[in-house]
């Protein structure tokens, strides 16, 4: 970043628009679709055809302007080359998921071999669990936060209910949610360790967020794997807001495992193709039980078509079914903005966004302390990905409308948060800026 992506912040309309200047990723932006405000909010009175203020790149993330063509292009092949484009197509078909590895080990810090993209998030959490919980009577806990996003109860809660009957144990005790403490909205790490200091006899599984979905926090993943692995805890990281969001180390910090989705940060549209990492010190182990299918056994093997399966020594062993080339086309574009950007510059920048914004409601704060709105999100950078998490004052609903009506996209989740994630790859600083006049008008009108 040059100097002036380094000046203090300033509240006026001015200071977007140098910082965007100065922004060495600002080009990016022109790869994507950005909403025109007719198309999102109908009833918009002003700037219809100008591009709406996204801000919800953690739930759906844009659509790359290439992506089309990468679909069109699959299409066309397999049109005029049926069968034969599995070799012969412009991204031959029978490799596809290869083609993806390189740049999604690049967005999370893995080895190649370590990541594949397969499934969807909720589906590759149960697949590496049937793997990596192994629960015992003595030892069958999962540690989860309390807050985490309901799929994830459920599946432990599954998971755990899956093995009761053979482990014996009580399934209806078997999940172990982390609570703040009293008064306070995230958890604490230190808080997090003394539990696995606690309770490590009983905990044979943790499996938390990398970033937590409802208060933007972003957990410190390498302290709390290192601590539950000394302790003989297996760790998985459910990376479904953390992927494309933070700089990921998950070899480095040695998670036995973690998944994510690709439709938030990682741009590659609704349902897309979701990714999975399974640690290099487990990739050789062929004793590990897991789900079979032809795609995990080892290439050298595979069309000779016989019933034994033989895990290839890569995440791909968890794969079950040949890759699903319309899903990898649109992650295939996605990743490769990523591999041009940069996962350090895009942090670099979306910690400067995040700040930004956390500045402008601050001075919303002070200046009309009636109306303040109440971050839950840590103000510690390290400690948060994009997103910050706003408790609106007054009715948070009504709020929420009257930005969606100004062209402003955001989300809701009762009872009174509205999210807001400035993501680097597109979002400007006169988006965030943008966002937080319009919050402050609105909230103006509301108390009026
Ligand atoms: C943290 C987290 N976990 C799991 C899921 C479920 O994802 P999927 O529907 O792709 O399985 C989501 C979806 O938004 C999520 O945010």
């Amino acid at each position: 970043m040059t100097d002036a992506a380094h000046a203090p912040f300033h509240t006026g309309p001015d200071f977007a628009r140098a910082a965007d200047a100065a922004d060495p990723l600002a080009a990016f932006r022109a790869h994507f679709h950005i909403p025109r405000v007719r198309d999102v909010a109908p009833s918009a009175t002003t700037n219809p055809d100008a591009p709406c203020t996204y801000l919800v790149g953690n739930s759906l993330g844009l659509m790359p302007r290439a992506t089309r063509d990468a679909l069109t292009q699959e299409l066309d092949d397999w049109a005029s080359l049926g069968v034969e484009g599995h070799f012969h197509a412009a991204h031959p078909w029978f490799p596809a998921h290869e083609e993806v590895r390189a740049n999604l080990a690049g967005v999370v810090g893995a080895l190649p071999r370590e990541v594949v993209a397969m499934n969807s998030l909720t589906t590759n959490l149960h697949l590496l669990m049937v793997s990596f919980y192994r629960p015992t009577r003595e030892r069958h806990r999962i540690v989860i936060e309390d807050a985490a996003f309901p799929s994830d109860s459920y599946a432990v809660n599954s998971q755990a209910a899956f093995h009761a009957p053979h482990a014996g144990f009580d399934p209806a005790r078997a999940v172990l949610r982390l609570t703040p403490r009293e008064g306070e909205v995230t958890l604490r790490t230190e808080d997090i360790l003394a539990t696995i200091d606690r309770e490590h006899a009983s905990i044979a599984l943790l499996l938390l967020g990398g970033v937590n979905y409802y208060t933007g926090q972003a957990f410190d993943i390498a302290a709390i794997t290192r601590h539950a692995l000394a302790k003989g805890i297996t760790v998985g990281w459910d990376l479904a807001h953390a992927a494309g969001n933070l700089a990921l180390r998950l070899h480095d910090d040695g998670p036995d495992f973690a998944a994510w989705c690709s439709y938030k940060y990682l741009n590659s549209g609704p349902g897309a193709i979701a990714g999975a990492f399974v640690h290099e010190r487990h990739l050789a182990d062929r004793s590990l039980p897991r789900f079979a299918g032809w795609w995990g056994n080892d290439p050298a093997t595979r069309f000779r078509m016989t019933p034994d399966f033989v895990p290839v020594a890569s995440a791909d062993a968890w794969q079950l079914s040949n890759p699903p080339v319309l899903a990898l086309a649109p992650l295939r574009v996605s990743l490769g903005l990523f591999a041009q950007a940069g996962m350090p510059a895009l942090r670099a920048k979306s910690i400067r966004l995040t700040a930004y914004l956390a500045f402008l409601l601050d001075d919303h704060n002070r200046r009309h302390p009636s109306r303040a709105v109440r971050v839950l999100t840590p103000s510690d950078p390290a400690q948060r990905g994009c997103q910050l998490s706003l408790v609106l004052p007054g009715d948070a609903r009504a709020a929420f409308r009257a930005l969606q009506a100004r062209g402003v996209v955001c989300d809701f989740r009762e009872p009174d948060v509205v999210r807001a994630a400035p993501v680097p790859l597109y979002s400007s600083f006169a988006d965030v800026h943008a966002f937080a006049s319009i919050l402050s008008g609105v909230l103006a009108e509301g108390a009026a």
